[in-house]
């Protein structure tokens, strides 16, 4: 028995908000567009949303302030306005942290919890959530959890319902020609680790492995390209692949690359592709011992010989080690072992495996 969920209506390529409108009017009069300080700005993004708004003879306000690894504090704050200017539904415009905000925000605008009922529910059904990507990687514009940075917690932590499943999404890929090389092979990344992941969860599913084999087809020959000037061409297949991967951890979750990633984002400052592709070629190996078949596969779909072969591409992207001390080891340890990403993987993982793998990283 396998359960597949999808209920968001997505719209990808170029100029896909155009005409949007008439969609968007669905959903109400007026409102919340939440991004980050710049990019939507420069990228196209908000303008195109606004032109679409404006179309259709609708209002808005807008939330420009979300940072990097939103904060409760942060999304409390835009929730907030949004309910003092009486919103109809949310829009996020951005990468990973304004996309995952705008869903958090929406559940704030009809829900009161506290810090901890905020991770846990019970919840009653948000504003409705559309989503606008700017990056290839977080793949939230269709997935039903945001994250947050949560200090009482000492980590990131998810808020995860299927009532925060965007209800729009407009995939654009043009919206990530002005991202830099080093955020699109970050962002890459963490959607490879979507897809690598989702393929290899405990919960991956026969509908879950068509969408992670579709992500890394798209993904994989671009491994090696990422370098200069990214074409247009390019940037299509890497939204694609993000897109794709999104609708796999939608089904799946992910496993233990984010689970200990999130630690070196927390306590390291690594930004989340980055952290994820420090940790796959040393997942890879375990997967190794639980799931040739699939691993054979991966190397196959990716183009790649092997584990070696693999662990080199990884290494000429991301050439940084990290060295951590036995006692950060333990304290992330103990933050990893008890997450649902470590249930999911197909893997006994134990302390030590988690401790030898930080270690590998140095
Ligand atoms: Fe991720």
């Amino acid at each position: 028995m396998f359960m597949y969920e999808m209920p968001t209506r997505l719209f990808f390529g170029k100029d896909c908000l155009n005409g949007a409108g008439k969609d968007l009017k669905k959903l109400g009069q007026k409102a919340l567009i939440v991004t980050g300080r710049h990019s939507a700005k420069i990228n196209g993004s908000q303008k195109a949303v606004t032109e679409a708004l404006k179309s259709a003879g609708m209002t808005w306000v807008l939330f420009d302030q979300i940072e990097n690894n939103p904060s409760i504090k942060t999304v409390r704050k835009a929730a907030e306005f949004g309910k003092a200017e009486h919103v109809d539904f949310v829009i996020g415009i951005g990468g990973g942290s304004p996309m995952d905000a705008a869903k958090v925000i929406a559940l704030l605008c009809t829900n009161d919890l506290d810090d901890k009922a905020l991770f846990t529910g019970p919840y009653v059904r948000p504003l409705p959530i559309v989503t606008v990507p700017t990056t290839s990687g977080t793949g939230s514009e269709v997935t039903k959890v945001g994250v947050l940075t949560n200090p009482a917690a000492g980590t990131k932590q998810s808020v995860n319902t299927p009532l925060i499943f965007p209800v729009l999404s407009y995939a654009d890929p043009s919206f990530t020609e002005s991202v830099s090389t080093t955020v699109t092979i970050d962002t890459a990344i963490d959607a490879l680790s979507h897809a690598i992941e989702g393929y290899m969860s405990r919960k991956s599913t026969p509908m879950s492995d068509v969408w992670a084999e579709e992500a890394m087809r798209f993904l994989g020959p671009h491994l090696t390209d990422l370098e200069g000037t990214i074409p247009y061409a390019v940037r299509e297949d890497l939204m694609y692949g993000a897109t794709a991967a999104g609708i796999v951890i939608a089904q799946t979750g992910t496993t233990l690359v984010h689970g200990m990633g999130y630690q070196l984002t927390y306590y390291k400052g690594l930004s989340h592709g980055r952290a994820n592709g420090l940790l796959l070629p040393g997942y890879m190996q375990l997967m190794a011992e639980t799931m040739a078949d699939k691993v054979e596969k991966v190397w196959d779909i990716l183009g790649f010989s092997g584990l070696e072969d693999f662990t080199d591409c990884l290494h000429s992207l991301m050439p940084e080690r990290i060295s951590l001390t036995e006692d950060e080891i333990a304290a992330y340890v103990r933050l990893t072992l008890p997450t649902g990403a470590v249930a999911s993987t197909a893997y006994e993982v134990t302390g030590d495996v988690i401790a030898r793998l930080y270690r590998s990283l140095a």
